[in-house]
């Protein structure tokens, strides 16, 4: 690949998304606009989020309660429209999807479904360093089960010498234990290393050892293409602030395959949001859900938080799901050229072939002043302790000829720094 400015502004005028990024607000300093490559972390604001915001005050404001079900566009309505772009994004059927609460308490809520220990078969597979709200959600909930979180949670590590995990040994892994194992829970893209697992064959091997399959999608959701579906996953989990730009704190979603809809095994923590929604303000007594994922739903969602992450799907309805998939396959490729093409003594790129947008580099020395320096240049990327970059342009806002600046910014920093 020619790795010159004028080949990646080429790539920029050939981009049929390059329109959206002015879409979106992006970042200043004194310079001018910054480079932004954190959307692993926060996704950027659209512009339409603070219209749709006050659209929402507003409503608030005339109507009060009446909101819910009155107006042109009444609140009780949102979700739904929600679940369909969110559906695409996941690869998933609309009934198997709900948008709902936060990211780690709806890991907690599908543990109650989709973790059965039962005698021997009591194990849950986990990446070594997932998350560490993962870590803490599954830990809590194996020590409440009354189990032992040191016996019961298998953790996978990444081959020796490298921070991945290799595929090959976390399938045998499943073999090995295939009559303990209760579930398999994984990130489907590392938040630390980037790497994005074949979730297709790990999901498929999981449930050939007669485990559940569930996957926390944080860094996958709005990044990699998805068949939550078609994978039979049983279960996955996501936030909507990093690649779906939701907003901090942004209402997260939950799939559940449409073969645990109607299934009594599947047991559930409710709550009146999940009744049945046309007799959910008759206020009967005993709980009847709702036919589809939206039965795992609990409490009164906000609609500021829908009417945010409501704008920012609005564009990714525009761009169209498989145009912004075809511009991240691009970007990707054209990251990857650019970092092999840094070679230095002071990083390694730790992320595997296997990736979505991030890239993660680690540092042998020098780290935090690549990263300072990088700053200093208007660059904003991530610091993970101990020693790690992370950076991760997407296709909605921004562009090759970012990534090309990157690499003249790293060369400049890092013949300095050598
Ligand atoms: C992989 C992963 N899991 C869980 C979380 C925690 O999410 P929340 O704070 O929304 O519960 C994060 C947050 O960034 C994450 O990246």
């Amino acid at each position: 690949m020619e790795l010159s400015r004028s080949h990646a502004e080429q790539l920029d005028k050939r981009d049929p998304l390059g329109a959206f990024r002015s879409k979106f607000l992006i970042p200043e300093n004194e310079n001018g606009q910054r480079i932004y490559f954190l959307g692993n972390s926060l996704g950027l604001q659209p512009k339409s989020t603070q219209t749709a915001i006050d659209f929402v005050l507003q409503q608030w404001a005339n109507e009060g309660v009446e909101s819910f079900h009155k107006g042109e566009r009444p609140w009780l309505n949102l979700h739904d429209q929600l679940v369909q772009p969110v559906s695409t994004i996941v690869g998933a059927h609309k009934q198997e999807v709900s948008i709902m609460g936060q990211l780690t308490v709806n890991i907690h809520l599908m543990m109650v479904s989709f973790y059965r220990p039962n005698g021997k078969r009591r194990k849950i597979l986990m990446e070594a360093k997932a998350f560490p709200s993962d870590q803490y959600a599954v830990h809590s909930f194996v020590s409440h089960m009354g189990l032992n979180p040191d016996e019961d949670i298998l953790l996978v590590h990444p081959a020796p010498g490298t921070s991945h995990i290799d595929e090959t040994h976390l399938l045998d892994v499943i073999e090995q234990h295939r009559d303990e194992l209760a579930l398999v829970f994984l990130g489907g893209v590392n938040y630390y290393s980037g790497q994005l697992f074949d979730i297709k064959t790990i999901s498929a091997a999981a449930k050939k050892a007669g485990a559940m399959v569930g996957w926390d999608l944080a860094h996958a959701a709005g990044n990699v293409e998805l068949r939550l579906h078609d994978w039979q996953v049983d279960f996955a989990c996501w936030c909507s602030y990093k690649y779906m730009n939701g907003g901090p704190g942004a209402v997260a979603g939950i799939f559940v395959h449409s073969n645990h809809l109607h299934d009594p095994a599947c047991k559930k923590l409710t709550g009146w949001w999940g009744y049945k929604r046309e007799e959910r303000f008759k206020m009967h007594d005993r709980f009847q859900p709702e036919p589809d994922a939206t039965a795992w739903q609990v409490s009164t969602p906000s609609m500021l938080l829908y009417a945010c992450l409501k704008s920012s799907l609005i564009l990714v309805e525009e761009a169209g799901w498989s145009s912004i998939l075809s511009k991240q396959y691009q970007l990707v490729e054209w990251i990857k050229a650019v970092i092999s093409d840094l070679r230095s003594p002071l990083f390694t790129c730790i992320t595997p072939d296997s990736r979505g947008c991030q890239v993660s580099l680690l540092f042998h020395e020098k780290g935090r002043m690549v990263y300072d320096r990088l700053f200093e240049k208007g660059f904003m990327v991530d610091w993970r302790e101990p020693n790690v970059i992370r950076l991760a342009p997407v296709p909605l806002y921004n562009t090759f000829t970012e990534v090309w600046m990157f690499r003249e910014a790293m060369k400049e920093i890092l013949h300095e720094l050598e």
